[in-house]
């Protein structure tokens, strides 16, 4: 069984989705993650295609979630920390938009999917990945506030950074996760929405839980 949580970034999925996953003891998936470990391989690819798809075919890709950490491994090295940097967070919607890319994400979102019960987040889960999953919300949030919260996590491993960059890059990446060909940002229309700009996090934890308890 799963259920699903889409929106744009900073709107709160990934927090919000981890602390249901705690509090009801089911497994959480973050869709996201798995673009960004793909966009190291395009980085160490050296932004070519051919090198790129080739590594892509042989490189093996792996995630658990433990203590509350998503992990991802690349042929068993973990790049947990790595996926986070800002030269990803630049990149990685470029890399999220290749058709192919999105191929081989579902594949191994679909394929970790088996027994027990999923939380899993993203940008297309509901209309695109797992368009049956029993439960669909879409998060959302005025774009100042979700710069806000991204910046109050980012700053402390990144000193030089901004405000004004991180607002910049989420309204970059809104741009094209929203504007792509394959895919792209919507909320799906059986999906339950949630504005998250006057909630606080734990209102939003309870909103979601009583709603998959109901
Ligand atoms: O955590 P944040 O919301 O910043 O982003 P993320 O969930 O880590 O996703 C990073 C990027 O991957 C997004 O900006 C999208 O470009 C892409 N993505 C996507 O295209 N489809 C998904 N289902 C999840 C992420």
């Amino acid at each position: 069984m799963i259920i699903v949580i889409d929106g744009p970034a900073g709107s709160g999925k990934s927090t919000t989705a981890k602390a249901v996953a705690d509090k009801l003891q089911i497994e959480y998936l973050d869709s996201g993650a798995l673009y960004r470990a793909v966009t190291l391989i395009y980085l160490e690819a050296n932004r070519d295609s051919e090198t790129f798809f080739r590594l892509l075919d042989q490189k093996k890709i792996t995630f658990y979630y433990i203590d509350s950490q998503f992990h991802v491994c690349i042929d068993g090295a973990s790049v947990t920390d790595q996926i986070r940097t800002p030269e990803v967070a630049n990149l990685v919607s470029k890399v999220a938009a290749m058709p192919k890319v999105r191929t081989f994400v579902n594949e191994l979102m679909r394929d970790a999917v088996t027994d027990g019960i999923y939380i899993a987040e993203g940008r297309d889960l509901g209309t695109a990945v797992f368009p049956d999953a029993k439960l669909k919300f879409y998060m959302d949030a005025d774009l100042s506030e979700r710069a806000r919260r991204r910046y109050n996590e980012l700053k402390k491993d990144n000193p030089g950074l901004t405000y004004r960059e991180v607002k910049l890059n989420i309204a970059e990446r809104d741009r094209q996760d929203t504007s792509r060909d394959k895919d792209p940002l919507i909320q799906s229309k059986d999906a339950l929405s949630i504005d998250t700009t006057d909630l606080t996090f734990e209102q939003q934890v309870d909103r979601i839980c009583l709603t998959i308890n109901e």
